[in-house]
């Protein structure tokens, strides 16, 4: 019987997203007739493997220490198969500065953006900072660039925000992204690598939240967001998307599945892409399932054909 670890990312903010991802994923794998073994993502990692004897691993964490290169390079390192992305891949899409630097290379449409580092922020005074955001239209959005979950997100109406905002996204990290932002309607591409690399039905989302931002909130409080598939868009931008999601992923270099989120603008319909989801979330009710479910395959046999697929190919 082949033996999955589900490796579990409980060091990051978005640990308690994780444990329902693994839990779900776990379900799925044992329904498959997996033998399933969770194993948490910490200081005891590497003796648990061992001790283990796992033929495969899914990691389940978003954010730092798995979702970011850390673990999959460890697991490399041990000579033990995985599913998703490898190394490179899954930390340029983590650092949302890196993955905009190569869309913009690639010709894929993201924000328009200029990042600080803490340590600019300690040496230029606020006066300066607006001096380069001078060609920017208002508002802006403001996060950092290794977080997910939009922790640490803010939308900045006006100059005088914008300190608060930076000082906020500086909680979390030591680069922060401030960029255009984009009014329009919300969506998420899918996208699934076996024989080919294919880009599931296109999720739209409406937050309920008073922002109308799709925030920690609206993204885990059920009720919170409505999920419409296919979106509403024309045949035109709705292909355009599917495709551009496809690139985004083959841009970074991802492999198995990935999640693009973009905002299609309201007044001009483009298409901008906001960013990559390396391990997206494989809750009961999360997106990726969701839209997988709504191409026709069902979540459990996708992991399936995944495993196959790694354990005949590597
Ligand atoms: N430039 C932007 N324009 C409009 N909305 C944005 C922009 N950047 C982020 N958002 C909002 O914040 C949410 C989170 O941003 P995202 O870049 O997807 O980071 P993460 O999901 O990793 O926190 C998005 O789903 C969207 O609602
Ligand atoms: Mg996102």
């Amino acid at each position: 019987m082949v033996k999955v670890g589900v490796l579990i990312g409980i060091k990051s903010s978005e640990s308690e997203i994780a444990k329902k991802t693994a839990f779900n994923v776990s379900s799925a794998l044992r329904l498959k007739g997996y033998e399933v073994v969770e194993i948490p993502i910490d200081e005891n990692l590497v003796e648990n493997l061992k001790r283990e004897k796992i033929n495969i691993a899914f990691i389940s964490a978003h954010g730092i220490f798995g979702e970011d290169g850390t673990v999959q390079g460890l697991l490399e390192l041990l000579g033990i198969p995985y599913i998703g992305s490898r190394v490179l891949a899954s930390a340029l899409a983590l650092n949302k500065i890196m993955a905009k630097k190569i869309f913009t290379y690639e010709g894929i449409p993201t924000p328009r953006w200029i990042t600080l580092n803490k340590k600019d922020m300690e040496e230029k005074d606020i006066n300066e900072i607006l001096k380069i955001l001078e060609s920017f239209k208002f508002p802006l959005a403001v996060k950092p660039s290794s977080q997910g979950s939009t922790i640490g997100f803010s939308q900045v109406q006006s100059k005088n925000n914008i300190l608060s905002s930076l000082e906020n996204a500086f909680k979390y990290d030591y680069e922060v992204i401030i960029e255009e932002f984009i009014k329009g309607k919300e969506i998420t591409a899918s996208i699934f690598e076996y024989e080919e690399i294919i880009c599931f039905p296109l999720i739209e989302i409406i937050s309920k939240s008073k922002s109308g931002i799709y925030d920690y909130h609206a993204k885990y409080t059920p009720g919170m967001s409505d999920h419409i598939i296919p979106a509403r868009l024309s045949p035109e931008t709705y292909k355009r998307a599917q495709e551009l999601g496809i690139r985004a992923h083959k841009a970074l270099g991802c492999r198995h599945f990935s999640r693009v989120d973009m905002i299609v603008e309201d007044e001009t319909e483009k298409i901008y892409v906001l960013e990559v989801n390396t391990i997206p979330g494989m809750t009961s009710t999360s997106l990726y399932p969701e839209a997988c479910k709504a191409y026709g395959i069902d979540f459990p046999e996708l992991l399936h054909l995944l495993i196959e697929k790694v354990l005949r190919e590597g």
